[in-house]
């Protein structure tokens, strides 16, 4: 019997065919996002450590620094290599010729963000990106944003974020533009604040909402600014109807603080592998523990009005 999440023989089973899967056993897929093959590499080793599918995201900065095609090929041959279930997404897609870039370079997924505009005109440029990269590829799987959850994976001093996402706007803006999942603003927000790299405060989600927002848009739904989440919400937010949940800044912070160490270890030490073998397998660390939390069925959904009252 495979542990809950486990998956292999990607070649048979697209992310909608996992989404659908893991839903149905109450878990959430983990989505980590990487900059470098060092951070790729540890994503890579927390899927073969644990078995339990994986998105890798690149975001348009981050897909810059690697290469579009670049990283699509050492997924793909990761993937092939390893036959694991590993999905790349492209994250935070600001346009619509980034989308169709990563459409034509293989992506799995695209994250379509135009919430920093006026909710009609996210609304028009959503459905045409939809659209277009669908006619790319028609397995793809299109995301939809609304709301302000701030930006950057960065370590801030301040919170960031607006209002929340109401069930009303979840259900409309998911009629007009035909998207596969929605990412919402339901208390997430993007970053980490200092206290929470000190593990001193977590992040809250509103878990009413998420419960409410999944009736109302009928769709998959992505938690985005994963990072510094208090665990119980995640779970609870899976049990409510979050399907995918973005991690970055955790991973970075692992990434810095085993980069320092390494670097500090020994001051003549000039060999890359030798000082950056440390950093992947610290990443690697958080990644398969936040994999395997995300595959914990510990809170069922029809549990979830008592949870969250
Ligand atoms: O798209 C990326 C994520 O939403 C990451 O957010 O840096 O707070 O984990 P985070
Ligand atoms: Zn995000």
């Amino acid at each position: 019997m495979t542990a809950t999440g486990t998956l292999r023989n990607t070649s048979t089973n697209t992310l909608r065919d996992v989404l659908t899967r893991l839903e149905k056993e109450r878990a959430g897929l983990g989505h980590f996002n990487v900059s470098d093959q060092v951070l790729l590499k540890a994503v890579v080793a927390a899927v073969a450590e644990t078995k339990l599918p994986v998105v890798i995201g690149g975001s348009e900065g981050e897909r810059e620094f690697f290469g579009v095609r670049q990283l699509a090929a050492l997924v793909k041959s990761e993937r092939e290599e390893s036959d694991l279930p590993i999905f790349l997404n492209a994250d935070h897609t600001h346009s619509l010729a980034k989308a169709i870039e990563a459409a034509k370079a293989g992506f799995d997924a695209v994250t379509i963000d135009f919430s920093a505009l006026p909710f009609e005109e996210n609304v028009a440029r959503t459905k045409e990106t939809v659209e277009a990269i669908r006619a790319i590829n028609p397995a793809i799987l299109a995301e939809g944003e609304i709301g302000d959850i701030g930006t950057g994976s960065e370590i801030k001093e301040t919170a960031q974020g607006g209002k929340l996402t109401t069930p009303e706007e979840a259900r409309q803006f998911v009629e007009a533009t035909g998207i596969d999942n929605l990412a919402p603003a339901v208390g997430n927000m993007h970053g980490m604040l200092k206290s929470m790299v000190q593990g001193k405060a977590k992040k809250h989600l509103d878990l009413e909402r998420i419960s409410q927002i999944k009736q109302a848009a009928g769709v998959f739904l992505t938690l985005h600014g994963g990072s510094g989440t208090d665990d119980e919400h995640f779970r609870k937010a899976i049990a409510a109807g979050i399907n995918i949940i973005h991690i970055n800044t955790e991973l970075r912070v692992a990434w810095r603080e085993s980069l320092d160490k390494s670097l500090a270890r020994d001051s003549i030490e000039v060999v890359p592998y030798k000082i950056l073998r440390p950093v992947v397998d610290s990443v690697k660390q958080v990644v398969s523990s936040r994999l395997r939390l995300f595959q914990r069925q510990t809170v069922r959904r029809d549990a979830v009005e008592s949870a969250i009252a």
